[in-house]
């Protein structure tokens, strides 16, 4: 049994956990950024960098201290060493290094892509590779089949922005601030999906890619009509995203029968109407659905600490001379 200690600073979340290969959760603690950046209707990457800065070292004190643990106990520290904004990632790959470093431990810098791709196996013991992930987050929308630890076919991405992104651009566009997606989750219950005729971007195409800003175009031309209530286009572009994430992944189901199982993981994997959709598309394919608890769909330090357990499992550790990578395709 090996312990490890996960830190996660690439967006606005600081977070850090204590998970061991055992797939116990020992600890987590997570902090939000939502009042820093509410006012500017997003993320603004230096103060989310700051703001990291004060959390990240009092809630790794905070886990170790809820798990009743020291630095001493555990096996090594893992760390988001990138995709993401740059300075949040930098504070917590140089507060791994330190940690691991002033404890003697090994470090392990985690693709934060790879953490959202393992976490529902830290939630699903079952769950064997491969298996094809939809991974929807702020910053992608990517269909991969996951063969191993490390190793992904990348079958699909967004050849303009990530389903999260457009769920947080049309939230703002409404006028029901940041961040968008659970508002307009919310919005969209009070709306009917079919008042509004919207695009389904790419729909019906043969390779599995994304589109989605013809869709927040439309849903700002159909805003500025007048014509349609707020829950209205909330749910009929809510509508349009399921349909667009369930024909994209239909194809890809298709072309990849050895997989054992369809995942979703990432924060618009919490959309209830999407999961619903999927768990539907899986059935047809007569395939497990497996998607990670809510907590664990937005950004965590669990799943970056379990990314570090299943790495450091497969002997992978990294030195202290490591970079931050503001880029980091999976
Ligand atoms: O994975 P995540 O926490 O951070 C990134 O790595 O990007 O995903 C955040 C994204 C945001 O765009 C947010 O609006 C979206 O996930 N999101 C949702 C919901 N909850 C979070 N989108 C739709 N419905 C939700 N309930
Ligand atoms: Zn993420």
């Amino acid at each position: 049994m090996t312990l490890i200690l996960g830190l996660e600073s690439s967006c606005d979340e600081t977070a850090a956990a204590l998970v061991d290969s055992d797939r116990r959760i020992l600890a987590h603690r997570v902090a939000g950024q939502e009042a820093d950046h509410a006012p500017y209707g997003g993320v603004v990457p230096e103060i989310a960098a700051r703001a990291h800065v004060v959390r990240l070292a009092p809630i790794v004190a905070g886990v170790l201290k809820d798990a009743g643990v020291t630095l001493a106990d555990i096996d090594a520290v893992a760390a988001t060493a990138g995709p993401g904004l740059i300075g949040g990632v930098m504070v917590g790959l140089v507060t791994g290094k330190a940690l691991a470093h002033a404890a003697n431990k090994p470090l392990i810098a985690v693709n934060h892509l790879e953490g959202h791709a393992l976490s529902p196996r830290l939630a699903d013991p079952a769950l064997e590779f491969p298996y094809l992930l939809l991974l929807v987050s702020g910053g992608h929308c990517q269909l991969l089949l996951v063969k191993g630890v490390g190793d992904y076919r990348r079958l699909a991405t967004t050849i303009d922005d990530a389903a999260g992104e457009a769920f947080d651009k049309t939230a703002k566009l409404l006028g029901l601030g940041y961040p968008g997606g659970p508002a307009v989750e919310r919005v969209a219950r009070d709306g009917n999906r079919q008042a509004v005729p919207l695009p389904r971007p790419l729909v019906g195409s043969a390779e599995p890619h994304f589109s989605f800003a013809g869709l927040k175009s439309a849903v700002a031309r159909a805003a500025a009509s007048g014509a349609h209530s707020v829950p209205d286009l909330a749910a009929s572009f809510q509508q349009a995203v399921v349909d667009c994430l369930v024909d994209r992944s239909r194809i890809a189901l298709g072309a990849c029968p050895e997989a054992t199982a369809f995942v979703v993981a990432g924060g618009v994997a919490a959309n209830g109407a999407i999961r619903d959709a999927l768990t539907g598309l899986a059935a047809r394919f007569d395939k497990p659905f497996v998607a990670p608890p809510l907590w664990l769909c937005t950004d965590n330090g669990a799943m970056i600490a379990w990314a570090g357990a299943e790495r450091f499992a497969a002997g992978i550790t990294d030195d202290l001379g490591v970079a931050a990578r503001p880029r980091w395709p999976l």
